[in-house]
């Protein structure tokens, strides 16, 4: 297993200490004095580029920011975790994901079983289901072809799916329309079923646990509904499937054996879109497109593991982030996809990057007391240019970004795309370059007005930022991109020791939502705290 070492013991961590300071220093001043960055960091692999030119560090601090991933092991890490090693260690779990994309390069043993025979028949089951739904081979019951996917799940289950479907909407096979159900507050399930009808509309229950109360309720919500509208209790089984790791809870629900999709442990719920959890993508997009998205997964997988660190993006993104957060002090990360269909990447990068890495207790269970993972948060530009550039530009916190660019739109008009793209690259620049009051003073010309307003006009600028620059979105793109930030969020998780798999701080707020609903329900509780009790006793005085 990996080394337990805290990352504050390593001697490249003391060195950056070190170096921080003068950089904090230089910061603090207004204007701000010093020259970092260097407009030839770029790494150009053909189709993409990843440019981390403007960033708060010089050579020295990336010299050493590199020694640090040496120190931490990350090859190792990554060896082990590729070779099927428990390294989720609180739930006894290897982590497989990069298997479901390449699963020739994975002929291992797990769980007695072989790891390439299991992904490679699931994915022959998935494909085979999706061709069969797109050629209209398998219908629903009255005959006639489905129109609609529901796909009901939350959290890992849900957030992959739905913000890949989004993003490739343009891949759409005719015909077919996806829809995702994921909140319990019914108010989303019927929205959707509002428009459905029940002859034409197939419901895939994605849990890997099948136990989540949210989508079970959902589901049963799903099924009743169908049995309301004109289906029977036996016609659920050709419009009901199911993807899950707990193939007899599936079964019991009503799902026929022959549609139930497994998966297995070592994959993470947040990890799991390349598995059958992505059966959605695949009828949507087509299963040779949800191949291309797994290709490019893969792709990415190979750079991470055999680039050497000056040339790897993942690892850059992941060290340049930890000095960032560690040592110049910014707490949170904004993704801005200048992309309007992913404007559900950062709510997908939320789950995978919080649920992995907000952890605060480390390898050998002591409390650590440095900071990891940031709060993610975005939205598409440039939508967010106008909502919170302003903080961004003037405000106080140091907020490192990420712009992801695509050159060419798969549509009709480029023109309109080129302003985007000029939006894009002119929000990068602002960000760093700023603009002095000198030049603010200039532009405005009128001496006594410059005087007033000059400060409020001023942008400090040094703010840091990569650009991720593709040329087109597609589903090897896509793939791509999703796992170059899967292996950033390993390489950080291993620098900060901590358990990047498990995700314990879900479990305390379920476990009290089971206890308040019976209450809620109308069950007596004296052991309630005054807060809660009061509201409940709101809500219920409101009926
Ligand atoms: O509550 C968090 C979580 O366990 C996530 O990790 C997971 O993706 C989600 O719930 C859904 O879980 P399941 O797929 O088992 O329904």
């Amino acid at each position: 297993m990996l080394s337990k070492t805290p990352p504050t013991q390593l001697k490249s961590w003391k060195r950056l200490k070190e170096l921080s300071q003068s950089v904090l220093a230089a910061l603090s001043k207004s204007p701000k004095e010093i020259r970092l960055g260097n407009p030839g960091w770029r790494i150009d692999l053909g189709n993409m580029v990843f440019d981390f030119s403007r960033n708060l560090l010089d050579k020295e601090v990336l010299i050493e920011l590199e020694r640090l991933a040496d120190e931490a092991n990350i090859r190792e890490g990554y060896r082990q975790l590729i070779s099927g090693d428990e390294i989720n260690e609180t739930e006894n779990r290897s982590v497989l994901h990069p298997a479901l994309r390449n699963p020739a390069a994975f002929d291992l043993e797990l769980d007695g079983l072989n790891v390439r025979e299991e992904v490679e028949s699931s994915l022959k089951r998935i494909e085979k289901f999706s061709n069969e739904i797109n050629s209209s081979k398998r219908t629903g019951f009255s005959g006639l072809p489905f129109t609609d996917i529901v796909n009901i799940g939350i959290g890992g289950s849900d957030l992959g799916p739905y913000m890949v479907t989004e993003a490739l909407k343009e891949y759409w096979k005719p015909g077919i329309k996806p829809h995702f159900v994921s909140n319990v507050d019914p108010f989303h399930l019927d929205q959707t079923l509002k428009e459905l009808n029940p002859q034409t509309t197939l419901f895939i229950i994605s849990s890997k646990t099948f136990t989540t109360q949210e989508t079970m309720a959902n589901a049963e919500a799903a099924k009743s509904w169908f049995i309301g509208n004109g289906g029977n209790e036996l016609q659920v089984q050709d419009h009901f499937i199911a993807v899950s790791t707990n193939i007899e809870a599936a079964q019991s629900f009503g799902v026929d054996k022959e549609n139930v999709f497994g998966f297995w442990d070592w994959v993470g719920g947040r990890y799991s879109l390349w598995s059958a959890i992505g059966i959605s993508i695949a009828c949507t997009i087509g299963y040779h497109n949800f191949k291309k998205l797994l290709k490019g997964a893969s792709k990415a997988d190979k750079h991470f593991k055999d680039s050497e660190f000056k040339q790897n993006i993942p690892l850059l993104m992941a060290l340049i982030g930890i000095w960032n957060t560690n040592f110049l002090g910014a707490e949170s990360e904004a993704i801005l996809p200048y992309s309007q269909g992913l404007h559900r990447f950062p709510a997908y990068l939320q789950q995978a990057n919080m649920e992995s890495n907000g952890k605060a207790i480390d390898r050998s269970g002591n409390p650590v007391d440095y900071s990891t993972g940031p709060i993610v948060w975005g939205e598409p530009g440039t939508n967010g240019q106008h909502a919170f550039f302003q903080l961004l530009h003037q405000g106080t916190h140091l907020i490192p970004c990420d712009l992801i660019l695509f050159s060419k739109t798969n549509g009709e008009y480029q023109n309109q795309h080129d302003m985007l793209l000029a939006n894009g690259l002119a929000q990068a620049k602002a960000l760093w370059e700023g603009k002095s009051i000198e030049t603010v003073k200039k532009q405005m010309g009128n001496e006594k007005s410059a005087q007033l307003t000059a400060p409020f006009r001023f942008f400090q600028g040094l703010n840091p930022s990569n650009i991720l620059l593709f040329e087109t979105l597609n589903p090897e793109t896509m793939g791509f991109l999703i796992a170059l930030y899967e292996h950033k969020i390993f390489a950080q998780g291993v620098i900060w020791n901590i358990f990047s798999y498990d995700q314990w701080g879900v479990e305390l707020g379920k476990e009290m939502a089971g206890k308040l609903l019976p209450i809620l329900n109308g069950k007596d509780s004296n052991d309630l705290d005054p807060t809660t009790s009061a509201l409940i006793e709101t809500i219920k005085k409101w009926g």
